[in-house]
């Protein structure tokens, strides 16, 4: 395999683009620098080529979770270029913006309203910015990662690491104004005293709670029940982060199928455009109004093919049900790591949750060791890494392919743990983890 186009582009974006790509988890860093192609030419389905040509299927971060049908699906392809042999753009709105809010509003009979930007921590910032309003109060309880803005990053101004927990170490606050600190405050997933103990000190100041519905684990009985009745005692407006679990349990936000009460407002981005540029922001009336309160506004959040995409994928999703499938796939994956791991005595951790597993490869150099499964995988035609993101693109015999490589992979990496020589072994550089200056 040649990886000359590949590092070429990539000493070029070092030189142009601070940080090399717009996402953290599409540096090459995250996988193994040296090794990993990080750019592509062409992707469908889950195949991808790179610059220099190599084909891939592609088992690893689907987009990072954007591309739940798969890439370049033909359904979302076709409604995006009628939007385009109509008209993105001009001087009036696109009809497809009240559709794509009316069928968000049909998903989700709790809500009646819907805004919409184009990526998913600017959605929040939106969402946060509505229940600020709507509430007059700025502090936010929040569990889980909601992206780079400054309302949530705030929670680290003045501590060591609070985010640390929340899925991303490392995130630095600098360039957040310090008259930010304390108006976000974080509590763990499954949690709910660490809630209960903001609220108690925070009561008349709290405005908002934001959480992820389920990421790794499961919420326990009552979880959610609990942050509610706070919300409800508090007055804090609920906000729920369906941007990575959104489409992936059921269609439409996972707290439909997780828990008997509703949000005030819920967030959606990544899987509802299949990799086109759309989100939604939907809640109540009595909270969504107060979006008139505030000045939230922007031209790029009118153009027409994110809602087209939206459109399709949701309409498509419904059809075929999705998301069994992607609980399908995941599972057939875990128990082919499973399979591979026990085969070759490898200690390997399996978590997660059915549509996005994970693993580690145990405590002892465990960035090393994806640095080496990466490399394994890529030499057997699979951009992999230790977490799946399912997607419906993925048939059984993608998956058995992809387990008979990680079968491969395993039986080297469980030797060169044996002979201790594997960190020799990795041609790039091992994996990252956490949030760093790329090297
Ligand atoms: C739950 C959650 N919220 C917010 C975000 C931020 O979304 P984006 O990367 O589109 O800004 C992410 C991204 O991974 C996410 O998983």
């Amino acid at each position: 395999m040649k990886f000359d186009k590949s590092k070429a582009i990539q000493e070029r974006a070092r030189k142009r683009i601070p940080g090399m790509t717009q996402l953290l988890s599409k540096r090459p860093d995250r996988f193994s620098q040296g090794v990993w192609p990080a750019y592509y030419d062409k992707s469908k389905g889950c195949e991808v080529w790179d610059l220099d040509g190599n084909h891939y299927q592609d088992m690893s971060i689907s987009g990072i979770g954007a591309c739940i049908l798969g890439y370049a699906d033909p359904d979302v392809d076709a409604a995006v270029t009628e939007a385009i042999r109509k008209g993105v753009a001009s001087s009036l709105n696109c009809p497809e913006e009240v559709e794509l809010a009316e069928l968000l509003c049909e998903l989700h009979p709790w809500a009646d309203m819907a805004r919409f930007t184009r990526s998913g921590g600017e959605a929040m910032a939106v969402a946060v910015r509505i229940a600020r309003a709507h509430t007059g109060r700025d502090v936010v309880a929040f569990c889980g990662y909601h992206g780079w803005q400054d309302w949530y990053l705030a929670a680290n101004l003045g501590t060591e690491n609070a985010l640390g927990e929340h899925l991303i170490s490392g995130l630095k606050p600098k360039g957040v104004p310090k008259a930010l600190t304390g108006t976000a405050l974080p509590f763990r997933f499954n949690h709910l005293e660490e809630l209960q103990a903001i609220a108690d000190t925070h009561g008349d100041s709290l405005g908002v709670i934001v959480i992820e519905p389920i990421r790794s684990t499961r919420p326990d009985p009552g979880f959610f029940e609990g942050i509610r009745a706070i919300a409800d005692k508090t007055g804090a407006v609920l906000v729920i982060d369906e941007i990575s679990a959104g489409f992936r349990f059921c269609c439409g936000g996972s707290h439909l199928e997780l828990f008997d009460q509703t949000p005030d407002m819920a967030v959606f981005s990544k899987a509802m455009g299949n990799g086109y540029p759309i989100s939604a922001i939907i809640g109540t009336e009595k909270v969504m109004q107060s979006a008139q309160d505030t000045f939230i506004s922007s031209t790029n959040w009118t153009e027409r093919t994110g809602f087209a995409a939206a459109l399709a994928t949701i309409r498509k999703h419904r059809e075929l049900d999705v998301h069994h499938r992607l609980g399908e796939l995941g599972r057939a994956v875990m128990e082919g790591w499973k399979k591979a791991a026990d085969k070759h005595g490898l200690a390997i951790r399996i978590e997660g949750l059915d549509p996005f597993p994970h693993f580690d490869l145990g405590t002892k150099d465990p960035l090393i060791l994806k640095a080496l499964f990466v490399q394994l995988m890529l030499e057997q035609g699979f951009l992999a890494s230790n977490l799946y993101y399912a997607m419906f693109a993925h048939s059984d015999e993608n998956v058995k392919q992809y387990i008979q490589a990680v079968d491969v992979a395993f039986g080297i990496i469980a030797k060169a743990i044996d002979a201790g020589n594997y960190a020799s072994m990795i041609t790039g550089e091992p994996a990252m983890a956490g949030f760093g200056r790329l090297a």
